[in-house]
């Protein structure tokens, strides 16, 4: 497994064993290689107005943003799925935010397999604005 693919299943790992998932009990971890070398986690975290969920990409991403990086460079995701757990449609697009269409995005599950695809792939027809536009 790549170097930097192994470090970010660790860090996913780690976080998603603090997933605040009362409610669905879905325990999900997510980690970005930011463009700065570092790694950012995030787990999600729920709330008993459901609406309020925040998932783990998101939350990495942000945690990301917080650090003073704006650009993803590969991204991870792990939770307990059947198959490979692809980011919802609101994390496709905070990611596509921060990333190229050929960064990695790593969905994995908790028996220990992954599927890995590029974020064109995820998001082929990603909404973006004019900075400043708005
Ligand atoms: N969830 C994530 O953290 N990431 C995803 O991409 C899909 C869903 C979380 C949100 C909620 O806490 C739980 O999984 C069930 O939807």
């Amino acid at each position: 497994m790549a170097d930097n693919k192994k470090k970010l299943l660790l860090a996913a790992k780690k976080a998603r064993k603090k997933a605040y998932a009362p409610y669905s009990n879905f325990h999900v971890g997510s980690a970005v290689l930011g463009g700065n070398g570092r790694i950012y986690s995030g787990c999600n975290v729920e709330n008993a107005s459901f609406g309020l969920t925040s998932c783990a990409e998101r939350n990495a991403v942000f945690a990301m943003i917080a650090d003073g990086e704006k650009r993803i460079r590969e991204v991870l995701v792990i939770g307990e799925s059947d198959g490979f757990l692809p980011p919802c449609g609101a994390c496709r697009q905070v990611i596509a935010e921060f990333a190229s269409p050929s960064a990695m995005v790593h969905m994995c599950n908790t028996k220990g397999a992954c599927l890995s695809t590029s974020v064109g792939e995820l998001v082929p027809f990603i909404f973006h604005l004019k900075k400043g536009k708005a």
